[in-house]
C-alpha cells in the first residue's frame, strides 16, 4: 500500500524517530522503482510538488502541527527528510539514465561513487565533491635527458640553441659541408633520400638529414660571427636495425667560430664540457680523423666513466670500453675554410675567422650513461622501461 503521510500526536524524540524511518523506507522503496523519465517524474512530483507533494505535506501536518516547544525538534527532523528527498530524487534520474549501471547502489559507497563519476561524462551531471582523476606524471625520455643535460653544459659555457630541418637538401646536408657530388666520402653516411627528386639539380634534392652539421651552415647563413651554437637533432641513416645501430637516432652538434679560436680552444671547451657532464674524474683523448669539413679532424675518447680507465670491474673485463679503458664519444675538428667559403658573403671569411665542430651521438652516450644494452629499448616505447626514469 502507497505510503500516506499522517498527523503525529506524539512529537517525542523516539515518536519522530519512527516516523522519518517509515518515511524513509518508502522513499528508498519508490526511488528504486524509477525505471525512465516518465516514472522518475511521477516520483518527483510525489515527493516534491510545491502543492501536495510529501514535503509540502509534511510541513503542514508535522512541521506547522508541532506544540511551540517541539517546533525546533520537528524543524531539524523536516530539514533532513528535505535533503535525503532530493538526493535520492537526484540520484534516481542518474539511475535511469545509465541503465547498465547496478539499480540501488544504496548499499556501497564505491558503486555510488563510481555511479556519478560516470554520470558526469554521460548524464552531464558534474558532482564536485568527487576526487579528482590522477592523471600518471610521465618521464623524461632517456635520450631526451640525456640532450637537454649536454645542450646545458654548452649553454652555461654561452653557447646558444639553433635547429633545423629533418627533411634536408643535399645542399645543406653534403655540399655545403665539403662533400663534393660524388666524393666517396658520402658513401659512409648511408643516406635515405627521398623518392622522386630525380628532375631536380643534385643540390636540391631532399633527403634524411644523416648528421645534425647541416644546421652549422644554415646558422651561419643567418647570423654573423662570432658564433656559438650547439645543435640537438634527430638524424637517419640506412643502417639495420640491431643492438648498437637504429635508422632514426639522435646528434648534439657544436660549433664555435671567432677570430683567432685555435685547436686549443677546442680541446679545452671539450674537455670541460665531458668533466661537467660525465663528473671530474675523467680524462680526454684525442686522435687523428678525418672529416669533409673538418681540418685537422679527431675523434675525442674519454677514459671509461664505467671502469675508471682500468678495462677492467674487478676480475670481469669492462665491456662498455672493451677493456680499453676509454669510450669513443665524438668526432669534431677545426672548420675546413672550405666551409667558410660557402657563407663567406656573411662575415665568415676563411682568411679572418676560424671555429672549431664537434658532433656526437645523444642515443650512445645515453646507453653508456644509463648501462642500457640495447638501443632498440629507448624507441619500443615500453612504458616499463620509461618508467624507470620517473
Ligand atoms: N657529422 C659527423 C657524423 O655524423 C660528426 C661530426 C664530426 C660533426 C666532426 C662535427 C665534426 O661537427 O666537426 O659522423
Amino acid at each position: 500500500m502507497a505510503y500516506t503521510i499522517s498527523k503525529l500526536t506524539d512529537y517525542s524524540a523516539a515518536a519522530l524517530e519512527r516516523a522519518s524511518a517509515e518515511l524513509f523506507s518508502a522513499l528508498g522503496d519508490e526511488a528504486s522503482t524509477v525505471k525512465n523519465e516518465g516514472d522518475w517524474k511521477i516520483f518527483r512530483d510525489r515527493w516534491m510538488a510545491r502543492k501536495n507533494g510529501v514535503l509540502t505535506q509534511i510541513n503542514d501536518l508535522w512541521l506547522k502541527a508541532a506544540p511551540k516547544e517541539a517546533k525546533r525538534e520537528v524543524g531539524l527532523r523536516v530539514n533532513l527528510i528535505k535533503e535525503q528527498v532530493e538526493q535520492q530524487v537526484a540520484d534516481a534520474k542518474v539511475r535511469y539514465q545509465i541503465p547498465e549501471l547496478p539499480i540501488s547502489s544504496a548499499t556501497s559507497e564505491i558503486s555510488e561513487t563510481n555511479l556519478r563519476r560516470d554520470a558526469i561524462g554521460k548524464a552531464g551531471i558534474i558532482d564536485i565533491t568527487l576526487p579528482g582523476i590522477r592523471r600518471p606524471i610521465g618521464a623524461e625520455h632517456p635520450v631526451v635527458k640525456t640532450t637537454n643535460e649536454m645542450v646545458r653544459v654548452f649553454q652555461r659555457l654561452g653557447y646558444s640553441v639553433a635547429e633545423g630541418p629533418v627533411v634536408e637538401t643535399d645542399y645543406y646536408n653534403f655540399e655545403s659541408l665539403n662533400f663534393p657530388p660524388n666524393h666517396p666520402a658520402r658513401d659512409t653516411q648511408d643516406t635515405l633520400f627521398i623518392a622522386g627528386q630525380q628532375a631536380k639539380p643534385q643540390r636540391e634534392r631532399l633527403l634524411l638529414r644523416t648528421h645534425t652539421s647541416p644546421v652549422q651552415i644554415r646558422t651561419m647563413e643567418k647570423m654573423r660571427p662570432p658564433l656559438r651554437i650547439v645543435i640537438p637533432g634527430t638524424v637517419h641513416r640506412n643502417d639495420p636495425l640491431d643492438a648498437s645501430h637504429s635508422p632514426m637516432f639522435h646528434q648534439i652538434e657544436g660549433l664555435a667560430v671567432d677570430t683567432n679560436i685555435t685547436f686549443g680552444d677546442l680541446k679545452g671547451t671539450l674537455d670541460h664540457a665531458m668533466k661537467e657532464f660525465f663528473g671530474s674524474s675523467v680524462k680526454t683523448s684525442f686522435r687523428p680523423s678525418f672529416f669533409p669539413f673538418t681540418e685537422p679532424s679527431a675523434e675525442m675518447f674519454v677514459s671509461c666513466f664505467i671502469c675508471g680507465g682500468s678495462g677492467r670491474r674487478g676480475t670481469d673485463p669492462c665491456r662498455p670500453c672493451k677493456q680499453t679503458g676509454w669510450i669513443e664519444i665524438l668526432g669534431c675538428g677545426m672548420v675546413d675554410p672550405n666551409v667558410f667559403e660557402f657563407v663567406k658573403d656573411n662575415g665568415y671569411d676563411p682568411r679572418k675567422v676560424s671555429g672549431f665542430a664537434f658532433g656526437m651521438g645523444a642515443d650512445r652516450i645515453a646507453l653508456l650513461k644509463y648501462g642500457v644494452d640495447d638501443i632498440q629499448l629507448f624507441f619500443q616505447g615500453d612504458v616499463r622501461f620509461l618508467r624507470q626514469w620517473a
